[in-house]
């Protein structure tokens, strides 16, 4: 539609870019830093369409500036913790995200941290770097076996799910939370549905999986440390503040459990200073969905959820479908 102006916050693959730029008058931050809240205020005004990314704060107070011609925020990633939807919806803007198309990056890198953190690729690669390498040894750097173990995921959804079609060609038997009890994914992959405590202190590797919400928040904290077995290693690909940072340096500290693999940090990109001097804890820059593949698929899928809106249609990955009866 000519006229329409449409805001991306940060630069993203350029395929969805110029897929944007063939019906729009589009403008991309030019810097490869998020914008300061005041830059975000101004750079929002008089669009009509705007790609926030996870780390954009986008509240009652950007949708006003934005102005009341917005019709949607196009959330770059699959959680969207950083959007006040309930705002959105009063001011009839449509919200969306980008799920499915980041579910294997993610479950992916999931498994990269778990194996890493299980055979101490990280702490072994430093130690090559750094000359401590003096030759094959019977007792050296012994890690933790996979194979035949037990995973607990926290939150079944779609990546949950997908990290446990992993766990299978490792023969794990597997131990999931949900809301409710998942017939199609337990007959798939042998998975039973489990409390948290009780899958807290079964499994061996205790992968998390949940959205952040207030409910949410801390999930993992000096109680739950306490009753996971000494030999468990704990992954975080979903949202830093589920786990309680400073409780699990004291956990990965005191022995309480082994390892720990983390993506995600509380207050991204401060990285809580206690871990960043331990080796039991591998520690990646919240890359869960970086590769370019995906990365074009999510973009591409913001400017389809833009589009529809403009068009006064539906989003297909709309979060909010009912801003759509609300009156402009
Ligand atoms: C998401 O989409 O929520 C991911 O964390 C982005 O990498």
């Amino acid at each position: 539609m000519e006229g329409y102006k449409v805001y991306v916050t940060r630069m993203i693959p350029e395929k969805a870019i110029l897929y944007l730029k063939d019906h729009y008058d589009v403008e991309v931050n030019p810097e490869d830093r998020p914008l300061e809240r005041s830059e975000l205020l101004d750079k929002v005004k008089n669009r009509h369409g705007i790609i926030t990314m996870l780390n954009d704060k986008v509240d009652a107070e950007l949708m006003d500036q934005a102005g009341s011609q917005c019709r949607i925020f196009a959330n770059y990633a699959v959680g969207y913790n950083n959007i006040d939807i309930p705002a959105a919806t009063e001011r009839a803007i449509f919200i969306s995200n980008t799920p499915d198309v980041l579910t294997d990056a993610t479950a992916d890198m999931t498994w990269a941290l778990l194996l890493s953190a299980a055979r101490r690729v990280v702490e072994g690669d430093r130690i090559v770097r750094s000359g401590g390498f003096t030759g094959w040894s019977p007792l050296l750097m012994l890690g933790v076996e996979v194979t035949g173990k037990t995973l607990g995921i926290i939150g079944a959804g779609r990546i949950g799910q997908a990290v446990a079609r992993r766990a299978q060609g490792f023969g794990m038997k597997i131990l999931y939370t949900a809301n409710n009890p998942r017939a199609d994914f337990e007959r798939e992959t042998g998975a039973s549905f489990a409390g948290l405590n009780v899958l807290l202190s079964q499994s061996d590797f205790v992968s998390v999986h949940v959205p952040l919400t207030p409910l949410t928040h801390h999930l993992i904290s000096v109680s739950e440390f306490a009753i996971m077995k000494e030999s468990s290693i704990l992954i975080n690909t979903a949202r830093g503040p589920v786990v309680d940072e400073k409780a699990l340096a004291e956990a990965l500290r005191n022995g309480q459990i082994r390892a720990a693999g983390l993506d995600v940090y509380e207050r991204e990109p401060e990285v809580e200073k206690e871990l960043l001097v331990l080796d039991n804890v591998v520690l990646s820059p919240h890359l869960g969905s970086s590769t370019l593949d995906t990365r074009e698929r999510m973009g591409l899928m913001a400017a389809e959820n833009i589009i529809a809106a403009l068009h006064g249609k539906i989003p297909p990955q709309c979060l909010n479908p009912q801003a759509a009866t609300k009156g402009r």
